[in-house]
């Protein structure tokens, strides 16, 4: 019988099967009310493994009055992830948006209670399901100061994130915990004060796990997303890329250069986009996503797969 040479190993075809072959995950936000678009599952069941939800998970979509808590969206994407094998991203126990009216009336010790409770009360719901939770979402200020943003939060005292991030480890143990935060994207004042934060907490033994950059583009990215992706890896976390989208020119170049980047950086565990189809986007006429309206690849869908099957593997997986 005549030899036949082994086929050489094949380029994924996939978001989702690339980036796992790179020990990786390559997830969407997800809209629970989109899970009944044939078109929109199935590209979601096509090309990703990892979702996160993208409202459904916020305080106020989760607690909408105090102490009673309201899961039913949020489980539709919950159980439709599992059901596929996908991965499960949290978002967001706490941040300053998106509070139920409730809590935005609220402040100090009561708001701090409460804050408190609701992370332990979501995350212990969810304990086993979630890969990573968004403990904290957007505490940093924009600008120079480097410092936090004012907030009914953060009055309640500035060890509320650490409050929180002890809360959800009790509630979840084998969740990866994470702080997210945009305009992070390369090395600044904001996320020179995450990265010292971050380096505290890991000094002092408060459970933080990783830090998501949601990676909200225009036209370009800093030179130094990757080295600033690695000095947060250096510190002992994982770094994930957590809300990609990117409008205006140069879009597949940037796709290519963010993923690329993730790539480089061996504790970039995954990459999610804020939607599928750029009809989808939070950002209405940007079109910054990596289907079109219609569902067809764009060119920066090609640009990411392509850069992640020419990327490195991640040792430690996703
Ligand atoms: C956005 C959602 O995409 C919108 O549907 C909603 O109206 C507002 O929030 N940073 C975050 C996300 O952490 O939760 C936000 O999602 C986008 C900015």
């Amino acid at each position: 019988m005549a030899f036949v040479a082994p086929a050489p190993a094949e380029a994924a075809s996939t978001l989702g099967a690339s980036a796992a072959e790179k020990g990786r995950y390559f997830g969407t936000a997800v809209a629970a009310h989109k899970l009944s678009d044939s078109q929109y599952v199935s590209i979601l069941n096509r090309e990703f493994n990892s979702v996160t939800a993208e409202n459904e998970m916020k305080w106020d979509a989760t607690e909408p009055s105090q102490g009673r808590f309201s899961y039913t969206n949020a489980d539709r994407i919950v159980n439709h992830a599992r059901a596929n094998g996908m991965s499960i991203r949290g978002h967001a126990l706490l941040w300053h948006a998106q509070q139920p009216g409730w809590a935005q009336n609220m402040s100090g010790s009561a708001l701090r209670s409460a804050a408190i409770n609701h992370v332990t009360q979501v995350a212990s719901y969810y304990r086993g399901r979630i890969h990573s939770w968004d403990v904290v979402n957007e505490a940093f200020a924009d600008g120079g100061s480097g410092g936090r943003r004012d907030s009914n939060l953060q009055r309640t005292g500035n060890d509320w994130i650490e409050a929180a991030f002890r809360a959800a480890r009790a509630a979840d143990p084998n969740a990866k915990l994470c702080y997210n935060d945009y305009n992070t994207d390369g090395v600044n004042a904001k996320s020179t004060g995450i990265y010292t934060m971050v380096r505290d907490f890991k000094a002092r033994g408060v459970p933080i796990d990783c830090v998501g950059f949601q990676s909200h583009l225009t036209n370009s990215v800093p030179g130094d997303y990757q080295t600033n992706l690695q000095r947060f890896a250096d510190l002992g976390v994982d770094v994930q890329i957590t809300e990609l989208d990117i409008a205006g020119t140069n879009q597949a170049a940037v796709y290519d250069t963010v993923t690329r980047a993730c790539l480089a950086v061996s504790r970039c565990t995954g990459i999610t986009v804020w939607g599928i189809r750029d009809s989808d986007s939070w950002r209405t006429g940007a079109n910054p996503l990596l289907f079109d309206n219609n569902g067809n690849k764009k060119p920066a869908y090609t640009a990411v797969l392509n850069a992640l099957n020419a990327g490195g593997t991640n040792p430690g997986g996703p």
